[in-house]
């Protein structure tokens, strides 16, 4: 029973990811000189792009962590998001920045954006690792995006599939036998 063994294909390697985590790292150091954002990790899948971020970004910033969980149904587009975990630092007039492993319907972000608004943040973006925009149900505008992927499943820094492959360095689709075990 090893990891290895249920991968079909890497997407980004170990490598590539670290190049453009570094990359976006140096661009939110810009947009930010001068400013402390509030970086707020969305577990569990951001945990590991959150830690490289944030070891590359060259501005002082605070971390805090929130979890959302939403529940999207055939029928609706705006899908039930509940709050799981909350942020226990205070995000009033803080430049508050989401951070996500990847983003697919949208609908978490957008919940978790408007919520950070609601609270009175100064500002809030987000940042997402991937994006696949052919599966957005909502509108949600993402500052800084590292791939944009196609329609596919994948596993690997910090993203899952039922609760395994999160340590995996490289992103990877898995084969199909594994869904179906
Ligand atoms: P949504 O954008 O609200 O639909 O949800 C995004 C969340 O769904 C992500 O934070 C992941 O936890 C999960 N997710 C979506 N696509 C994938 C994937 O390809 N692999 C692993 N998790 C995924
Ligand atoms: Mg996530």
């Amino acid at each position: 029973m090893k990891y290895s063994d249920d991968i079909m294909q890497v997407m980004f390697s170990a490598e590539q990811i670290k190049c453009r985590v570094r990359e976006l790292a140096q661009q939110i150091a810009v947009d930010y000189a001068g400013r402390r954002p509030l970086v707020v990790g969305v577990l569990k899948g951001a945990w590991i792009f959150v830690a490289d971020l944030l070891r590359e970004l060259d501005v002082p910033a605070d971390v805090d962590f929130i979890c959302a969980s939403s529940y999207g149904s055939g029928t609706s587009t705006s899908g039930e998001v509940t709050l799981l975990k909350d942020i226990t630092l205070d995000c009033r007039k803080r430049d508050v920045l989401l951070v996500e492993d990847i983003i697919d319907s949208g609908v978490t972000l957008s919940w978790l954006k408007q919520m950070m608004i609601d609270r009175k943040s100064r500002s809030v973006n987000i940042a997402t690792l991937l994006s696949k925009p052919s599966r957005r149900k909502v509108d949600v505008d993402v500052k800084y995006v590292g791939f944009e992927i196609p329609d596919e499943f994948v596993v690997g820094y910090g993203m899952d599939y039922d609760e395994r492959y999160r340590t995996l360095q490289d992103i990877c689709i898995l084969k199909e036998e594994v869904y179906s075990k």
